[in-house]
Formats: C-alpha cells, sequence, structure tokens
C-alpha cells in the first residue's frame, strides 16, 4: 500500500501521532496541517489551520489524502469528519453531533444521567444572578464551576471559596472571558480521589481500550495552580487495576457508546474518559472527543502495534475482529517544558536552546514550536514534551528530567514532579 496521510492539528498530540503513524510500513506521504517545528522534520507541514475546515478538505481532496486524523477537538465539533465523510475520504474522528460530548458540557451530563453512568451531581445555570444565589446557598466548599462550551481545557474552576466561584462566575458570564461558550455555566460536587485518563478506540459500538495514564492538571508541583492543558503524563497508570479497568468499561464506557448509538449519534474515535477514582470507584469528570494531549505521547511511545490498522479497522466498524492493542511492558514519562506565564499570557519567538543532544530512549515531541530564521522558536504555551521509555516510571522520569535540564529558552519551566504519585505509591 502507498498510503498518504493527513494529521489534523499542530501540538504535542499530533507530532506523536505523526511520528508513531510514519513508522506503518503502509504509509508513503504524510502531512501535517498546520504542524509545527517538529512535525515539520519527519513530515510535509501544511499552512491551514485546524479550524479551517473547507480548506483543509479542498487540500486532502486535491492531494487524494488516503486517511485524515483529527487531532483537536476544535474542528471535530465544527463537523469536520462529516465533511470530510460526505465527500468520499476517509476521516478518523467522531461526528459533529457525538464530538457535543465535549463541546457541550450539559449535553455530556444529560449523556451521563440518561445512561446511569457514575459522576458528580450539577446544577445548570442559565444567568449570573441564579448562580450567585446559588452559591450563597451552599455551604460546603470547593465547588466546581464550568463553562458549558469549550474553552482549551481552561473553563474549569476548582473554587476552594465563596468570593473565588462568584469571580469566576462574573468572568465567564459577564466578561465572557471565554465567549459563548459561557453562555451556561454548570456548579457541581467536588470529588476528592485521584485522576486518571482511560482512553478508547472506539468504532461506534466496540472499543478498544489504550494503555492507562495519568495527567498533570495544574500548572505547579503538588498540582497546586491553574489548571492547564496538562504539564505531564505517564503511562501505565498504576492506580487502573486489572479491576478497576474493567470497572470502568462495565459502568463507564460501554453505556456511554450503547446511549450515544441510541441517540444517532454513535461514537467513532478516540473517546477519552477523564477519571476520578474516589473511594475505589471510578466517576466521569468529562469525556474528550480525541486523545490526550501529552496522554498521547507516553501511550503511543509504548504501542507495539500499526497505528493506521487499528484506526482503518475502527473506521470500518470493525473492531470486533482486532485483538487487543500490545503494550512495550516498558513505562513512559512525558514532562512538558512550557512559556513563562502559561497558563496565561507569555512572550514568543524566544530561541530554545539544548535540542541537538539527543539521548537513547527519549523523544522530544514538539508543541507550540515554529522555525524562524533556522531556529527553533516558542510560539505557544505547551512548548516540548519530553518523552522518556525505560522500564520502571521512576528510570523513564529520570530519563525525561535528565533531557529536559538541558532545553532551555528565556522564561521556560516545567513542573518536578511528575510522575512523582506514581513513583511513591505503596
Ligand atoms: P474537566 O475539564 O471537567 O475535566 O475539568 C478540568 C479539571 O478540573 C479536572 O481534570 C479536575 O482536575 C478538575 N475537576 C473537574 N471537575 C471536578 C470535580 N467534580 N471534582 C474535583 N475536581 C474536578
Ligand atoms: N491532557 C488533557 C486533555 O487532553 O484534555
Amino acid at each position: 500500500m502507498h498510503m498518504k496521510v493527513l494529521i489534523i492539528g499542530g501540538g504535542g498530540r499530533e507530532h506523536a501521532l505523526t511520528w508513531k503513524i510514519k513508522q506503518s510500513p503502509q504509509v508513503t506521504d504524510i502531512f501535517c496541517a498546520p504542524g509545527n517545528a517538529g512535525t515539520a522534520r519527519i513530515a510535509v507541514n501544511v499552512d491551514i489551520g485546524a479550524e479551517k475546515v473547507e480548506a483543509l478538505l479542498a487540500f486532502a481532496l486535491k492531494e487524494k489524502i488516503d486517511l485524515t486524523v483529527v487531532g483537536p477537538e476544535v474542528p471535530l465539533v465544527l463537523g469536520a469528519v462529516d465533511l470530510f465523510t460526505k465527500n468520499g475520504l476517509r476521516v478518523f474522528g467522531p461526528s459533529a453531533n457525538a464530538a457535543q460530548l465535549e463541546g457541550s458540557k450539559i449535553f455530556m451530563k444529560d449523556v451521563l444521567k440518561t445512561a446511569g453512568l457514575p459522576t458528580a451531581a450539577y446544577k445548570i445555570f442559565e444567568n449570573h444572578d441564579d448562580a450567585f444565589a446559588y452559591l450563597d446557598s451552599v455551604e460546603k466548599f470547593p465547588q466546581v464551576v464550568k463553562a458549558d462550551g469549550l474553552a482549551a481545557g481552561k473553563g474549569v474552576l476548582v473554587a476552594e471559596d465563596r468570593e473565588s466561584a462568584k469571580q469566576f462566575v462574573t468572568d465567564v458570564m459577564s466578561s465572557k472571558v471565554f465567549g459563548d461558550s459561557g453562555l451556561r455555566i454548570i456548579i457541581e460536587e467536588f470529588l476528592e480521589g485521584e485522576e486518571a485518563s482511560y482512553i478508547v478506540v472506539a468504532d461506534g459500538e466496540c472499543f478498544v481500550p489504550l494503555a492507562s495514564s495519568q495527567d498533570h492538571k495544574r500548572v505547579g508541583d503538588g498540582d497546586k495552580g491553574l489548571n492547564t492543558g496538562g504539564m505531564g503524563a505517564y503511562s501505565p497508570a498504576p492506580i487502573i487495576t486489572p479491576k478497576m479497568d474493567q470497572k470502568i468499561q462495565r459502568s463507564i464506557i460501554t453505556p456511554l457508546l450503547e446511549e450515544m448509538k441510541k441517540r444517532g449519534a454513535p461514537f467513532t474515535g478516540f473517546l477519552y474518559a477523564g477519571l476520578m477514582i474516589s473511594n475505589g470507584e471510578p466517576y466521569l469528570l468529562e469525556f474528550n472527543v480525541r486523545f490526550g494531549d501529552p496522554e498521547t505521547q507516553p501511550i503511543l511511545s509504548r504501542y507495539n502495534g500499526d497505528l493506521v490498522e487499528l484506526l482503518e479497522a475502527a473506521i470500518d466498524g470493525n473492531l470486533s475482529n482486532v485483538g487487543q492493542p500490545q503494550w512495550k511492558d516498558d513505562a513512559s514519562v512525558c514532562v512538558v517544558i512550557a512559556s513563562g506565564g502559561y497558563p496565561g499570557s507569555y512572550e514568543k519567538g524566544k530561541v530554545i536552546e539544548g535540542l541537538e543532544n539527543d539521548i537513547k530512549g527519549v523523544e522530544v515531541f514538539h508543541a507550540g514550536t515554529a522555525e524562524k530564521d533556522g531556529k527553533v522558536v516558542n510560539s505557544g504555551g505547551r512548548v516540548l514534551g519530553i518523552t522518556a521509555v525505560a522500564p520502571t516510571i521512576k528510570e523513564a522520569a529520570k530519563l525525561a528530567y535528565r533531557r529536559a535540564e538541558a532545553i532551555k529558552w528565556d522564561g521556560s519551566f516545567d513542573r518536578k514532579d511528575i510522575a512523582a504519585k506514581a513513583i511513591n505509591r505503596k
């Protein structure tokens, strides 16, 4: 086979997808739109933004792309998969209707309620005054406040007290810091426990689970500070024991896929369950309709199979005939290096030093990078994902940090405790 593949997106997830898909013996040409300085080294970058679905379609038709893989949520919610499919192209990802699971937290909660999935108790608010009245009436804090729509992973506040909850409601509903995503909000019960990411490949009916992983959402060591897109991840996540794995499949993934099918929006694509494991039970915090970033980096680093085969089987509704995916026994840890100021504002265009000296067992996946005058510069908040593979999580973390230490630019920072929870686990 001489396959031409297009990856849509330009983050760390897309660099890792490009890296893995390029290893497939079937693939001869690989494009990434818009890509980053990392994908430019292993694929052809196409200067079309991930949200420009019509322009992406025109490119894919012109180049006769055999398989398109959509990385981020925005083009999925905009209907990229529907559009490509209607035009006779093969594309991996959920339809716009199915992508509403991530596009609207209120839609998601409604699906969870009908399907009886375990999740935090919640209330929906359509105006500021009602939300304030409710916050005045509750006694227990923290409370979790969530903007309804997409907000690049920043639309959630775990509010420790009434004042900060109200401030966030005002920011979201009145100042509209996330635009229309803040027209409605959810306020929900705070769940205590440990988070894990459980990601599967689904074909509308059946699914194949990928290796477990854990993300680090907060910007600071010890899970302090604001939520981010993710500051690092590791796989496997020891909290997902074989028994927990069965529970998650039975109480969360299977009923979700059944409910989406019933609603006429069968889910095909990467389905990402963001979980809180609380008192030995899995609760669903959110569904994402795409692979996790940075979870993709350590998960694909451990994957032994041909990713193209797996994705094609899902498109064909044929996952029941592929076996369980095979993983390296080794663990993988990804440490994100970010721009000073992230998740707030930060300066771009700083030259990144130390990218040259590769060490064995480590991949440096790019995210917010660009090429300027022949040099690699930062162009986003999360810039690099230093991803190591080693026999244990501890060794993988050590290796990733060894590589990360040598890489810097003006203002760069990373969390120093990625994977510490797994390493210190009894
Ligand atoms: P979400 O986008 O809904 O996953 O929320 C982002 C992050 O906020 C999660 O990864 C959790 O760290 C935190 N979070 C969200 N909902 C809750 C909750 N009900 N209880 C505790 N933490 C939460
Ligand atoms: N790492 C969290 C996410 O991809 O949403």
